[in-house]
């Protein structure tokens, strides 16, 4: 494989360094591009271009290795290599994330793979595992820890009393981090990869307008004080899972963790992802969700995994029965508001477990369902908070999967 690569930051760098630790991979880097020609590199320029077309119209480069932050010139990039019958491997999960159904439709049409197994939980192989283990074994619901960054950030500022922003810096220095942290504190970063992840384990294509994300941004000081009186934890925690009548939930909320549940203890920089099946109950992954070694990693498994033609086939996709994506989830939640609100707030729960009021604000907690939840936060932004408690849903049985099995 003779490899052209787009980008040498914190992962392009790392892959280079993995390539040369990995002797009996046939895979050679004939050529880097970059944007910056002033930047200063571990490595000499005549390694480099600037012209992205010096790689895309060489006949000898074989595969295209796709590690830029920016999701728009990826795209531009990664669709041009696939027209040109190259391979691409590709960490972008915006990009992926955006542009699913034409990406698959190019593949298809030009008979070429793209993988992207870095692109969602780094060093955790999520989506090969969704693609082909769960081929048959019906999965019920995936729910999981998969953005490093905030993970990194709710453990030092919870555990270790670290500023927001002193959290934030470290994650940013230490390369995990996106170029805008926004994308990760908001919970953008991790509704993309939900998305990627929803496809290859349901075989729905969503839209990212169409999943429900809460960042770690606004969780403040009250809820704080709740989870660790309770001894809970605060996870950023990205969740799928089927519903009545061919539904399917989705969506990327802060969640209180007890002790008992198996995200508890993934801290750092690690992401945790729990799949939940009809008929093999449940399966926990856990491993390094950023980083230049770990995510290169993935990559280089993609890499690997080209040399014996590897491609996703999307199964699912192929097979889905009319899914949609519902909003009627009832979920538990704690919402914190701004004190005068409270009575217009209670009216839009089904159920309030308990109030509580100070002089300023207070907060709620009951069952309200996911479309009153967007509702409150369109209409009341950062003068809410919402921390998922749990899922109040009926789990399916063994016995209804059965009926449930595709043909
Ligand atoms: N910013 C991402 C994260 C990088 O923190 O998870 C890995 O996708």
């Amino acid at each position: 494989m003779n490899i052209g690569l787009f980008g040498f930051g914190v992962v392009g760098h790392g892959l280079y360094e993995v390539l040369q630790k990995t002797p009996g991979l046939q895979a050679t880097i004939k050529n880097i591009c970059v944007k910056d020609k002033n930047k200063q590199r571990e490595i000499g320029p005549e390694n480099f271009t600037y012209d992205k077309n010096d790689i895309l119209n060489d006949d000898s480069i074989n595969v295209v290795v796709e590690l830029i932050d920016d999701a728009d010139a990826a795209y531009e990039i990664v669709t041009a290599a696939l027209k040109k019958g190259k391979a691409v491997v590709s960490a972008n999960k915006k990009m992926v994330a955006e542009h699913f159904a034409e990406l698959l439709q190019l593949q298809r049409e030009y008979n070429v793979p793209l993988l992207y197994e870095a692109a969602a939980c780094a060093s955790m192989p999520i989506i090969r595992n969704l693609e082909e283990y769960y081929d048959n074994d019906l999965l019920d619901s995936i729910e999981g820890i998969v953005n490093g960054s905030t993970n990194y950030i709710l453990t030092k500022t919870f555990s270790e009393n670290l500023s927001y922003a002193d959290a934030l810096k470290q994650a940013q220095d230490l390369g995990f981090a996106e170029s805008n942290p926004i994308l990760d504190t908001g919970g953008f970063d991790a509704k993309y990869k939900l998305q990627i992840l929803l496809a290859h384990s349901f075989g729905y294509i969503a839209t990212p307008d169409e999943i429900f994300n809460l960042g770690i941004d606004n969780i403040g000081e009250l809820e704080l004080k709740y989870a660790k009186e309770k001894g809970l934890k605060i996870k950023l925690v990205a969740q799928a899972f089927k519903g009545a009548d061919n539904t399917i939930s989705a969506f990327v909320t802060p969640k209180f963790v007890t002790p008992e549940d198996r995200l508890y203890n993934v801290d750092d920089v690690f992401n945790g992802v729990l799949t939940k099946t009809y008929f093999a109950d449940t399966h926990f992954f856990v491993g390094r969700g950023a980083g230049a070694y770990p995510t290169a990693s993935a990559v280089l498994s993609d890499i690997s995994a080209l040399s014996y033609d590897y491609r996703y086939e999307y199964k699912k996709i192929l097979r889905q029965e009319n899914l949609s994506l519902s909003n009627d989830a009832e979920l538990k939640v704690l919402l914190r508001h701004q004190k005068d609100d409270a009575e217009a707030l209670k009216l839009k729960f089904n159920t309030v477990e308990e109030a509580y009021l100070n002089n300023s604000e207070g907060y709620i907690t009951g069952d309200i369902t996911l479309n009153n939840l967007k509702q409150l936060q369109q209409q009341y932004g950062t003068d809410v908070s919402f921390i998922l408690i749990n899922v109040v849903k009926e789990t399916k049985s063994a016995s209804t999967a059965q009926v449930a099995v595709p043909a």
